[in-house]
């Protein structure tokens, strides 16, 4: 993958989009998400737990983005973020792309995906589904994957992302 002009970026503050330097400051390893639509950028803070990070971790909301219009983006120093973090993410935030820096170059880059079913991730809504009384794992089928509508294995009530709760 390409490499930057990491002296150019270290020491800047700003947060803009000028020609070779990035919307947020570098990182020398971890994670970026990017393409987080926006509104969702907080969400995806509270799934990746990063109050629990002990390295940098720098989050930029509202930033220019061509196929968005604005997106997010979070940078977590130190962490390679693990498939079970991936799915969550697909669900909230579809668009969003990971990837993984090293010595401040990217070196992995991927696109979340939302899975066909989701096991063990999303509660059913449904207060009287029985999957909520009957310690059973909750199962549900995605129906559309942009924006994302869900259904329960069980109950068979249907949910946006207004609804479901994530475990
Ligand atoms: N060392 C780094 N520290 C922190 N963030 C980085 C670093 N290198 C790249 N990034 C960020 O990671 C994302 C992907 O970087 P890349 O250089 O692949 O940009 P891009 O060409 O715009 O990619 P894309 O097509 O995915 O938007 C960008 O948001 C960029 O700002
Ligand atoms: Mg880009
Ligand atoms: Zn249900």
């Amino acid at each position: 993958m390409k490499k930057r002009d990491v002296s150019a970026t270290k020491d800047e503050s700003v947060i803009g989009h000028v020609d070779n330097k990035l919307d947020v400051s570098a990182i020398k390893d971890g994670s970026v998400i990017d393409h987080i639509d926006s509104k969702s950028t907080l969400k995806v803070a509270t799934i990746l737990n990063i109050q629990d990070e002990e390295r940098v971790v720098l989050v930029g909301m509202n930033l220019e983005s061509k196929c968005l219009g604005k997106k997010g983006i979070i940078k977590i120093g130190g962490k390679i973020i693990d498939q079970k973090e991936v799915n969550k993410i697909a669900l909230i935030a579809p668009n969003a792309t990971v990837n993984i820096i090293k010595d401040y170059n990217v070196v992995k880059k991927f696109k979340v995906a939302v899975p066909e079913t989701i096991e063990g991730i999303v509660k059913c809504f449904n207060p009287n589904c029985v999957s909520n009384h009957h310690n059973l794992e909750p199962k549900l089928h995605v129906l559309n994957k942009n924006p994302i509508r869900l259904q329960c294995h069980y109950c068979e009530r249907v949910m946006d992302s207004n609804d479901f709760v994530l475990t």
